[in-house]
């Protein structure tokens, strides 16, 4: 949601917290600030705006600190204003407090304390934090004390951390539901919302579980539980991502960036340690019911795999969007929740998640950040290995997500003897060729779809179609059209056109049509039908097509041709060029493509 970075250190760390939150700016980005210790006083510097623009409006990187906490913001609490922006401090400002998530019981907190004589200067959740500070501190005169004493009082999530000039050597944190993780270097420790913050430095993290806190000085640092107080002894988790692969690397833009690494994706899933994959297979095989999990993109990789499962192995997984679990999942001890999430954090899937375990549900999870609350919360882990998704818009992560769910797919119609071992094999070797596959459109077509997106770039609504398989994938497509261009893109299965939406067609709204090779002969009549009732109605349409020998002359208003390909894998490509139609009409319409607004990479609220 928001992002938090903090250093301490031997040397002067402004540099380092600079990239840390840098790094992060892309889990919020609409205000950014910086508490620094100065001496023995504290310097508090904060702005709405980008991190980038903030820094250098405020000529931070001039000034010298041992230790210091930055965080980028995006709003829950309170307007986008000066005010409401992190760092917050105590009335007698020696405290300073930066914070993610919701502090659900902060009203009756803040009367309570307004009560006391409080001033507030803020219209944040996260204020009442300082406030607590300094009253317990006032009391106990130890600042552990006066932390411990705040934190049980918070009901809700959190990620905070706070610096203090009665101690101005440490930094204090702690957490519960939001994720915070410390860097261990020599000489230098740092904090994050995630690996990002401290990536470029150390490969040593040590992940905070909920409830328990840490107080982190350069050269140690100790973790307890806040409510037995007890030390924790905690592993050191070793980061294989490396800080090359955070970068942009020479594209305009991380989406780019990340959309063009998706054929390396594909042989990244095929490395995937199969007895992982056959593990949730088992699990699934065993289950009186299996729900697949995911919110927004995710959920719509779990409808993918919805369709993957009932093809390829027999079986009916019901799909959910997290959002909607709890009204709608039966649970018991024999059902499984397998959950579909990039980030590992995101509240909605979270909640499904525990819905399941309250209810002995087995739970599995794919999930591209390891050490993450729902990598660590689920029986199963499947790590999906995609390397940092920087861009806000999720591409690679998603294709990825798609790609393992063949694989289980697969792995489970072997055990269900669904499909024969030489089916296994001819899937397996059409997703060893789809690297080469992508590579080569995105090598080819790329110039053609920046064509098409820019001609129609000033089209504000869109259908988006597909049938079967491609349900889902017009509905991912639609979806990254809304997010980064802002444009209108509903995306909805061929087959809904008669029963009622075809009254939409006319000169304004364009459709997109995903169509299926030749060879799946249903889906490929099915899809070209809901062609003709929209050109039946002089409505434009675009058919991204493989390549079928010229059979659809003059069918299309507009199409674009792909090379033939097997059919398993046509719907992965199909999604490869929803993509770019997104990306290549946003960068027309100079939207801001890797932090489109509202938006946030890990949504850590309900
Ligand atoms: C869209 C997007 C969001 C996320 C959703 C779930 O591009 O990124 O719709 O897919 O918020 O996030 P994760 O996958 O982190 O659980």
């Amino acid at each position: 949601m928001c992002g938090i970075s903090g250093v301490v250190g031997f040397k002067n760390i402004v540099d380092s917290l600079y990239q840390g939150i840098l790094n992060l700016e892309y889990r919020g980005y609409d205000s950014c600030g910086v508490a620094l210790m100065n001496g023995t006083r504290l310097l508090i510097k904060k702005d709405v705006g980008e991190v980038e623009k903030f820094f250098r409006k405020e000529n931070v990187l001039s000034l010298k600190s041992q230790i210091g906490l930055a965080h980028t913001r995006w709003a829950t609490h309170g307007k986008v204003v000066r005010r409401n922006t992190h760092p917050f401090t105590s009335g007698d400002g020696k405290f300073a407090v930066v914070h993610n998530g919701i502090i659900s019981n902060y009203r009756a907190l803040r009367d309570q304390l307004i009560h006391e004589k409080v001033r507030f200067l803020s219209d944040t959740d996260t204020e009442v934090i300082p406030h607590l500070l300094e009253k317990f501190y006032k009391k106990h005169k130890n600042i552990e004390e006066a932390m411990v004493k705040t934190l049980n009082l918070l009901e809700g999530s959190f990620a905070l951390a706070f610096i203090t000039v009665h101690q101005p050597d440490q930094i204090y944190c702690a957490k519960r539901e939001s994720p915070l993780m410390l860097g261990i270097g020599d000489e230098i420790k740092f904090i994050g919302s995630d690996f990002n913050a401290f990536i470029e430095h150390t490969k040593n993290a040590v992940i905070l579980d909920d409830g328990e806190y840490a107080i982190v000085s350069r050269d140690a640092y100790v973790v307890k539980n806040y409510v037995t107080r007890k030390e924790v002894a905690k592993p050191i988790t070793k980061i294989d991502w490396d800080s090359e692969t955070s970068r942009k690397g020479g594209y305009p833009h991380y989406m780019l960036k990340e959309i063009y690494e998706q054929p390396q994706m594909v042989s990244t899933v095929l490395e995937l340690d199969i007895s992982d994959l056959d593990e949730v297979a088992d699990m699934i095989l065993k289950s009186d019911t299996a729900y697949l999990v995911g919110v927004g993109t995710t959920f719509y990789v779990a409808k993918f795999a919805q369709y993957v499962f009932s093809s390829l192995a027999g079986v009916f997984l019901p799909s959910i969007s997290s959002d909607e679990f709890v009204g709608l999942a039966n649970l018991n001890r024999k059902s499984m929740v397998l959950a579909i999430s990039q980030s590992g954090e995101t509240y909605d899937t979270l909640s499904a998640i525990k819905q399941g375990k309250a209810a002995h549900a087995k739970t599995a999870a794919v999930v591209n950040v390891m050490g993450s609350s729902i990598a660590r919360m689920v029986d199963k882990v499947v790590l999906q290995n995609s390397g940092p998704e920087i861009s806000v818009i999720s591409t690679k992560a998603a294709f990825s997500q798609m790609a393992v769910m063949i694989l289980i797919a697969l792995r489970l119609g072997l055990k269900a003897k669904k499909i024969t071992r030489g089916q296994y094999e001819k899937h397996l070797a059409s997703l060893r060729d789809l690297p080469g596959i992508i590579q080569n459109i995105l090598n080819e077509r790329s110039g053609f779809i920046h064509r098409i997106a820019s001609n129609h770039s000033k089209v504000r609504h869109w259908l988006y179609l597909g049938r079967g398989i491609y349900y889902p994938i017009a509905l991912e497509a639609a979806l990254k059209m809304k997010e980064v261009a802002y444009v209108h893109a509903e995306g909805m299965p061929g087959g809904f056109l008669k029963h009622g939406t075809l009254a939409l067609i006319d000169k304004e709204i364009y459709s997109v049509v995903f169509i299926p090779p030749r060879e799946d002969k249903f889906l490929y009549q099915a899809t070209i039908h809901s062609v003709e009732e929209i050109r039946a109605r002089s409505g434009f349409v675009l058919g991204i097509h493989f390549d079928d020998r010229g059979k659809n002359r003059d069918l299309f208003s507009e199409e674009l041709i792909l090379p033939p390909v097997p059919p398993l894998v046509a719907p992965l490509i199909q999604l490869v060029i929803g993509q770019l139609l997104a990306y290549f009409t946003a960068t027309s319409l100079k939207c801001n493509v890797d932090k489109p607004r509202f938006l946030a990479k890990s949504v850590t609220v309900g």
